[in-house]
């Protein structure tokens, strides 16, 4: 299948799972916040890497079903935090107005928090689809990744970090945590899903670490170059805040140019994987360099 096609059904069968999934009879409003935050939106980049990733590795479908759903719904609470007047402040996301303009601020703390919950329940079906011990594996990927050494602590260096002139090597590492480690992790958790080398491990480590850096110099890079009704989110927003992001450290061209040779590293590690069939990762990388929004 081409991968538009491969794309396009991919998105479908998550926005049908998600939908079955998020429940909208969660108390006092809440799974209306919940359903609003995550369905109807958003490229599913998450979790179309999850997918490929299991079928490079021939893995379980239920599990990878599950596993993309989770990763999902972890970044779309970091959004729905992300975008609160204490962190940045924003009134637009997935063209929509943010879930705290909606629902009031209480209401979307609350959201992302049961959003967060409901990841991790997701991973350990009752009915034995997904088995135990992958069950726990998919669980400690997703946490280490969404966690203090992951995408929250990258949100905590990003907000210290406001007005500051960051090095190449703390944007790096910054850029790597906050949402790096979520993309790393759908890779790593799309190969829990069914065997693969030790070889292959570190090759699609390799290829997640560097898609990820890339996916968010590429987010630093359309802020600029963007608008807002392209994006769905307000443009501009990086320099207005004063935040250190690739384009301000190293100016426009050279970022763009920066992810570019990221991506190639994506591409090579693929390369060396020795994988079968690697089309669709190879594809959802050159989707990351030429996305518009
Ligand atoms: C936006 O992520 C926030 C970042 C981590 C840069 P995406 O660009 O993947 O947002 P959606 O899911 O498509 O809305
Ligand atoms: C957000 O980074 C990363 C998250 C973990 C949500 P940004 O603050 O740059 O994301 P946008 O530009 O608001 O989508
Ligand atoms: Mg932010
Ligand atoms: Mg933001
Ligand atoms: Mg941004």
């Amino acid at each position: 299948m081409d991968f538009a096609a491969w794309r396009v059904a991919r998105q479908d069968e998550v926005e049908q799972a998600l939908s079955t999934w998020v429940p909208a009879d969660a108390p006092a409003g809440l799974g209306e916040a919940m359903r609003y935050a995550v369905l109807d939106g958003g490229k599913r980049l998450r979790p179309l890497l999850v997918l490929a990733t299991s079928a490079a590795v021939g893995g379980l479908r239920e599990a990878a079903l599950r596993a993309s759903c989770a990763v999902e719904l972890i970044h779309a609470y970091s959004l729905v935090h992300d975008d609160m007047p204490c962190m940045d402040n924003d009134v637009l996301r997935r063209g929509k107005p943010t879930v705290h303009v909606r629902f009031g601020q209480a209401q979307a703390l609350l959201a992302g928090d049961a959003l967060q919950a409901l990841a991790f329940e997701l991973l350990v079906p009752n009915d034995g689809s997904v088995p135990s011990d992958m069950a726990a594996q998919l669980c400690l990927l997703l946490a280490q990744a969404a966690g203090a050494t992951g995408m929250a602590g990258g949100q905590a260096v990003d907000l210290a970090s406001v007005g500051l002139a960051l090095d190449l090597s703390a944007l790096e590492a910054m850029h790597r945590q906050k949402t790096g480690a979520l993309l790393k992790a759908s890779v790593a958790m799309g190969a829990a899903t069914g065997s693969v080398s030790p070889e292959a491990r570190a090759q699609l480590g390799r290829y997640g670490a560097a898609l990820g850096l890339a996916f968010q110099v590429v987010d630093d890079v359309l802020d600029v170059t963007s608008d807002s009704a392209t994006l769905g989110k307000t443009a501009g927003k990086d320099a207005a805040a004063d935040k250190p992001t690739f384009v301000s450290l190293m100016g426009l061209a050279q970022a763009q140019a920066y992810a570019g040779r990221v991506l190639d590293e994506a591409h090579a590690a693929l390369d060396q994987s020795r994988l079968d069939d690697t089309s669709h990762l190879h594809a959802l990388a050159d989707w990351v360099g030429r996305r518009a929004y």
